[in-house]
């Protein structure tokens, strides 16, 4: 089975709480927030203060994904703010042992997030201390982007390395992904399953989550 996890990257953010509600209604347990610097990824989003008003509001797990430079100062932060889930990307960290054992410490689950054009050779060693692994089917920075079909390849041959190593490393795919792919996705072995314009693109959050884990479901 697959979790969806809606990124509030494309909700009204007038509305944030009500948005979140329409995506827990849906069957979302999980909330992916997409924290962006202007360094790492060429957009600004949301830091901290967002988090711990989200935290406050809903019980849902709580997925910070960091598009940032220098994850390692601030990964813990987040956990304190209420993250549960915080994942930094390998192409970002020259130090992943100690941030992902630091957000582990810190009570959350530790992920490396990798870029479409980064070989998943360069997790080898990480993925003997990281609780998942976010793979990008889109270069970061914006929502609503086409997904990368390549992506598919590389998430078999990602899923048959943490299979062959006898890993608990859960794989979570973001980008690009809609009704049109969401089945391929899971068949290609992804845990989590990260949707913003899908969800909160138009029309009502709610049902639009309904059909994604509707689609999802068909092939497993
Ligand atoms: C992109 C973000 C994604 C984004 C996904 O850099 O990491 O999480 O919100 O949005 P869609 O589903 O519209 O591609
Ligand atoms: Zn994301």
């Amino acid at each position: 089975m697959f979790e969806l996890a809606p990124s509030i990257l494309s909700a009204d953010f007038t509305r944030l709480a009500e948005e979140i509600e329409a995506a827990r209604a849906g069957g979302a347990k999980v909330l992916h927030v997409d924290v962006m610097d202007g360094h790492f990824v060429p957009n600004i989003t949301i830091g901290l203060p967002v988090v711990r008003s989200i935290r406050k509001a809903t019980d849902m797990v709580i997925d910070t994904h960091l598009m940032i430079e220098e994850p390692g100062r601030y990964a813990v932060e987040f956990v304190k703010a209420g993250a549960d889930m915080v994942s930094v990307h390998v192409e970002a960290d020259a130090h992943l042992n100690r941030t992902l054992t630091a957000v582990r410490d810190a009570g959350a689950k530790a992920g490396v997030a990798i870029n479409p054009a980064t070989p998943i050779e360069s997790l080898s060693e990480a993925l003997n201390y990281a609780d998942f692994i976010l793979v990008m089917s889109v270069n970061p920075g914006f929502g609503g982007q086409k997904f990368i079909p390549s992506t598919l390849d590389k998430l078999r041959r990602l899923k048959s390395v943490v299979q062959s190593r006898g890993l608990a490393v859960q794989i979570e795919i973001d980008g690009g992904i809609d009704e049109t792919n969401i089945a391929e996705v899971v068949e290609a072995g992804a845990d989590l399953i990260v949707a913003g314009s899908a969800v909160f693109g138009g029309g009502d959050a709610t049902t639009s989550i309904k059909g994604l884990i509707e689609k999802g479901t068909v092939w497993v």
